[in-house]
């Protein structure tokens, strides 16, 4: 395993819409998969898409601790997971601020607006089905990390600019 060479804010890479994965079980994904996986738990983050490793595919990894959730029903503990080729549904009209960080955007946190519930769907290397319909912290990181797939990073998705600023700041400002 490896740890992978992040792509950080600029490059050209994370602005474009991923492939495909014509083949999920095929061995070098599941050797990229467990790169990311070591990259993201090096890093730490919560999640990491492809093309923040610049590998233009759809696939992401992400993870789920029990700390890290609203206590919501739905908002799932989950441990590393890959998803392939996913699919995302949002579901329902509650969308609400949460705070994020990238780590292709180090230093920095933001209010994003983001769907309360979702569904999704994918496959992970050995081809079975993962995914389901979730809420919370577990549906904010999948919609962060699906939108690395469609070239979108989260200050796109941003409307309340004065809720953005560097982690250590808003940190001892009290706002995370
Ligand atoms: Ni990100």
């Amino acid at each position: 395993m490896a740890i992978l060479k992040i792509a950080r804010m600029g490059h050209p890479v994370l602005l474009q819409r991923a492939e495909p994965v014509a083949d999920p079980t095929a061995p070098e994904i599941r050797r990229l998969v467990a790169d990311m996986m070591q990259t993201m738990e090096d890093a730490p983050g919560a999640g990491l898409a492809a093309p923040q490793v610049h590998v233009p595919l759809r696939l992401f990894v992400f993870r789920v601790r029990p700390e890290r959730t609203t206590g919501d029903a739905l908002d799932r503990t989950i441990g590393d997971t890959a998803v392939i080729n996913p699919t995302l549904e949002l579901l329902g009209e509650d969308v609400r601020p949460r705070w994020e960080g990238c780590l292709s955007i180090p230093g920095l946190r933001a209010a994003v607006p983001r769907h309360w519930r979702v569904r999704y769907r994918g496959v992970d290397t050995n081809g079975e089905p993962v995914g389901g319909e979730v809420s919370g912290f577990h549906a904010g990181v999948v919609q962060h990390e699906y939108d690395h797939l469609d070239g979108i990073l989260y200050p796109m998705r941003m409307t309340d600019f004065s809720r953005f600023g560097f982690t250590e700041e808003l940190t001892r400002a009290g706002a995370l």
